[in-house]
């Protein structure tokens, strides 16, 4: 007996968010964006990962990030997405931005890493298959490869669009000078480039030495990923390590050591951000939203709970020069 769809969204879901425009194009994004790299894996418990969808798209938050590799096992988010769409998202199709990404390792032998047109092509018809998609409203390239031409991933990038298998197209993870020389060519092609996805938060700051201002320059949008550095920016490790937690679980991107090495600067933020009323979660993305060339934060959650957390941070993003000053002499 097939199971009824119950998912009605809320209704006031757009007024609990605030949607900025990606660069200059037409499309608006929510200031906070989910992604599914962790927490939708088969290793996962898929009725928490369709909770956490839906809790999102409750929020406003309209924009799931994914990409072939996020699982595990590689392609896994993908295929759970797609079961959840089917399940609960049917009539959302059109009020949702959905993006996935190629780049990265994905299958054996040559043609299933980095940026060659035969890889890219062949990944994002995966992608789409695995979702049950007929397009994906981004497509990324996941990281600059400096051994195939950038006319030939740019290219691609736009074959992609031409061919409506991706409505806008972005990049990840690719430094200043690389990145405006792949604009340009986007450019000249017809296809400009919807966005940038680098990794930025208080514990890495990098994007402030050029990337931001290319971006500003160049009217390119900015979603940013790890704002919560993984969760340390959140008050979860400061009493302990819970084991339910990324440090704890088996992540190889982030462990008790790294953690432990971070706790004084954690501590000293925490505080910062209690005297701003907002727990250190909250602070951390509201110190990206309050530069308007950021055009989304892109979180992670494993539970409901976070995600309901992590939308307050838009209540408050201005910060004083004392405020900055304070956060700045702790992370020197
Ligand atoms: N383009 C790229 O190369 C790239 C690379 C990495 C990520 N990304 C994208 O960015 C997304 C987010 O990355 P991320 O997961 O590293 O982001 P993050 O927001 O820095 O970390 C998310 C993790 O922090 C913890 N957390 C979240 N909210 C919390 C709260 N309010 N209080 C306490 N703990 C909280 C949870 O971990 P626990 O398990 O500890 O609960 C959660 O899974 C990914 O899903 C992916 O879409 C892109």
């Amino acid at each position: 007996m097939s199971k009824k769809n119950n998912y009605v969204a809320d209704s006031n879901r757009y007024e609990k968010m605030n949607y900025r425009r990606t660069g200059n194009s037409g499309l608006l994004l929510p200031e906070l964006s989910l992604g599914l790299w962790h927490n939708f894996g088969d290793v996962d418990n898929f009725k928490n990962s369709r909770n956490l969808l839906k809790c999102a798209f409750d929020n406003g938050i309209t924009h799931f990030d994914l990409a072939n590799n996020y699982g595990p096992p590689p392609g896994s988010a993908e295929k759970n997405f797609g079961k959840i769409l089917k399940k609960d998202f049917k009539n959302y199709r059109d009020e949702l931005i959905i993006s996935s990404k190629a780049g990265y390792g994905m299958w054996p032998g040559p043609y299933g890493d980095w940026g060659s047109k035969k890889f890219l092509v062949a990944s994002l018809d995966q992608s789409l298959q695995r979702m049950g998609l007929d397009y994906v409203d981004v497509f990324y390239h996941h990281r600059p490869d400096y051994d195939t031409p950038l006319e030939e991933t740019m290219g691609t990038l736009d074959l992609m669009v031409r061919q409506g298998k991706a409505l806008y197209v972005g990049l990840s993870n690719y430094q200043p000078e690389r990145a405006e020389k792949a604009f340009q060519i986007l450019k000249d092609l017809g296809t400009p480039c919807l966005i940038h996805q680098p990794r930025y938060s208080l514990f890495d700051r990098w994007i402030e030495d050029g990337l931001l201002d290319l971006l500003g320059k160049e009217q390119v949008g900015a979603i940013c990923f790890s704002p919560l550095a993984q969760g340390m920016l959140t008050n979860k490790y400061i009493k302990g390590l819970p084991k339910d937690s990324r440090a704890v679980k088996e992540s190889p991107f982030l462990n008790s050591t790294k953690v432990l090495e971070m706790l004084p600067k954690i501590k000293a933020l925490n505080e910062i951000a209690e005297s701003r009323n907002q727990n250190l979660a909250q602070m951390a993305i509201s110190w990206m939203l309050k530069d308007n060339r950021i055009t989304s934060v892109l979180i992670g959650a494993s539970k409901i709970s976070q995600i309901l957390d992590s939308v307050k941070a838009i209540e408050n993003t201005v910060f004083s020069e004392e405020e900055l000053e304070q956060i700045n002499a702790v992370l020197k």
